[in-house]
């Protein structure tokens, strides 16, 4: 057996992880197989960039973060791109390398773009195994995608750290964190990192909401604030608005709601904007087991012939999605879930 293994998209820890764990079960189960180390996602299909990998490469790796492969980004939007130094579009020059090579499977690791580009190479006869990954945790069919664990820690931390220097100075500190269009790497953080106030985009906020509990944590003696902010999140003014002109130039939904709570509060604002930060590093133990165990069922479906799915959590277990089901379709917080409603419970504003 010859199998591709290749990384899309943004990168997050557990990556190595996940490889390492279908590695091992491919090595494992089958005295024949080839693994092939296609280099930085689709591109490194598109350019016939592959080298064949050897079963100690995979050791040694579950605690690493980023990739071992290597990742890039190649917008699903561009994949029928014509290419003229390949006289075809890019989509269609990875069917042929797959063939050229003679690869039996790709085994593909990536969030929302890359499960619409593997779902399009499937539906060309492509065998297709994928893994959930994206710290967003906005991939549908699974409960959970991998390095959103270890993305949510380093938030926490963030947000752990900063209460002592805005409790010092009695400031208000803006906290701006990942998850694209989904809020849920905010909303994990902000409880576990004990945000007063969650922003979301799936919820969005009001300024004079944010000035009110802001308030009433100082009429009660607590003079700091912590404020947790999606780097997607919106206010109820530009939900109304079409998207294009939601907001001006660079400034962040971060920056943009520091400048207004500057304007007024007769306190400090800060901001921190913790960025990459919260994708780098080391996977948690929570996500080396995750990675480990969708790894293991990847292997066990490549060896089962049975392609065309993506690994998931379901529940305690993990199962297998068909890929139609999920390429495309985004996982955001349901305005209905138990979380938010006991967020609410705890006290915590969602700025609604
Ligand atoms: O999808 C993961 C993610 O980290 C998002 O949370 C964020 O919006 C984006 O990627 C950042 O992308 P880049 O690494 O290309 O700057």
């Amino acid at each position: 057996m010859k199998i591709g293994f290749l990384t899309s998209g943004g990168d997050c820890q557990g990556l190595n992880a996940a490889l390492r764990g279908v590695a091992k079960t491919l090595f494992g189960a089958v005295p024949y197989v080839e693994i092939y180390g296609i280099q930085d996602g689709f591109a490194g299909l598109i350019d016939c960039n592959w080298r064949k990998m050897e079963q100690h490469e995979f050791s040694g790796i579950l605690r690493e973060g980023g990739t071992i492969l290597g990742t890039s980004r190649q917008p699903f939007k561009t994949i029928r791109n014509f290419d003229d130094s390949k006289n075809t579009d890019r989509l269609t020059t990875m069917v042929r390398n797959y063939h050229k090579e003679y690869f039996d499977a790709l085994v593909i690791l990536g969030g929302n773009g890359t499960h619409k580009t593997a779902y399009a190479l499937s539906q060309y006869g492509i065998n297709i195994v994928t893994l959930p990954k994206t710290i967003d945790n906005d991939l549908y069919g699974t409960d959970y995608s991998f390095g959103f664990n270890s993305a949510v820690s380093k938030a926490t931390d963030v947000l752990d750290t900063l209460h002592s220097t805005a409790a010092s100075h009695g400031r208000i500190f803006v906290c701006e964190l990942m998850g694209h269009k989904a809020g849920w790497v905010a909303l994990y953080a902000g409880i576990a990192g004990g945000a007063d106030v969650i922003l979301i985009p799936e919820i969005p906020y009001s300024v004079d909401s944010v000035l009110e509990v802001i308030d009433k944590r100082n009429q009660s003696g607590k003079n700091f604030s912590i404020i947790a902010i999606a780097e997607g999140a919106i206010t109820c003014e530009e939900a109304q608005q079409p998207k294009s002109e939601r907001r001006v130039g660079d400034i962040s939904p971060g920056m943009q709601l520091v400048r207004v709570l500057d304007e007024k509060l007769n306190q400090d604002v800060r901001l921190t904007i913790p960025g990459h930060f919260q994708r780098g590093g080391d996977p948690t133990p929570s996500d080396r087991v995750f990675c480990s165990r969708l790894g293991a069922m990847a292997g066990e479906l490549v060896l089962q012939r049975k392609f065309g799915y993506m690994v998931a959590l379901q529940g305690l277990s993990i199962g297998a999605v068909p890929l139609s089901e999920v390429a495309g379709k985004l996982k955001t917080v349901p305005l209905d879930s138990e979380i938010l409603k006991q967020t609410r419970l705890l006290g915590i504003s969602l700025g609604d």
